[in-house]
């Protein structure tokens, strides 16, 4: 029998964060308010903190025909490799709200997301550093997002 091992911080609020996590996720959270997101009403913003020091946002962004929407994670991933190619990605801090603005739980990112985290990761041959909370309240911190989809699928299984 094998057994994978997922582990996570949880934190009581933003405050127990360092300064430079806590303004990233003060970030995440003041993007939310960039989303197009008129179908779902809930607005996700994802903040990247680079290895340069410069970060860089991504807000889910919706259409008419639903299945074109975008996850604000993989708007971030394709901006950074677009607009910062090559440069790796230290931490990502991510919000969220719905349209009353309310926000009790963080937002852990999707399956596709997840996927799309895990090939960055491998890219960039660095951890990704998560950090997950809604508009005010609970913090979760994962040292890899890469850990968040165990037995997965990626280019060396096709070799
Ligand atoms: N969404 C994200 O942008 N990131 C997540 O981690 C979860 C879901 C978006 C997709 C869609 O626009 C809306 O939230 C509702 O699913």
């Amino acid at each position: 029998m094998k057994e994978i091992v997922f582990q996570y911080q949880v934190l009581e609020n933003a405050s127990a964060l360092s300064s430079e996590d806590a303004q990233l996720l003060q970030k995440a959270r003041a993007a939310t308010s960039k989303a197009y997101a008129p179908y779902s009403q809930f607005q996700v913003g994802a903040v990247a903190m680079l290895n340069n020091g410069e970060t860089i946002e991504g807000t889910n962004q919706e259409n008419a025909s639903y299945p074109v929407g975008i996850c604000a994670e993989r708007v971030l991933l394709s901006a950074v490799s677009s607009f910062y190619n090559g440069i790796a990605i230290k931490t990502i801090a991510i919000s969220c709200h719905n349209l009353k603005g309310e926000s009790k739980n963080p937002v852990s990112p999707c399956g596709i997301c997840r996927q799309s985290l895990l090939e960055q990761t491998i890219r960039q041959h660095q951890p990704i550093k998560l950090i997950l909370s809604g508009m005010e309240g609970v913090v979760y911190i994962l040292e890899d997002a890469s850990a968040l989809l165990p037995l997965s699928f990626t280019a060396a299984d096709m070799k």
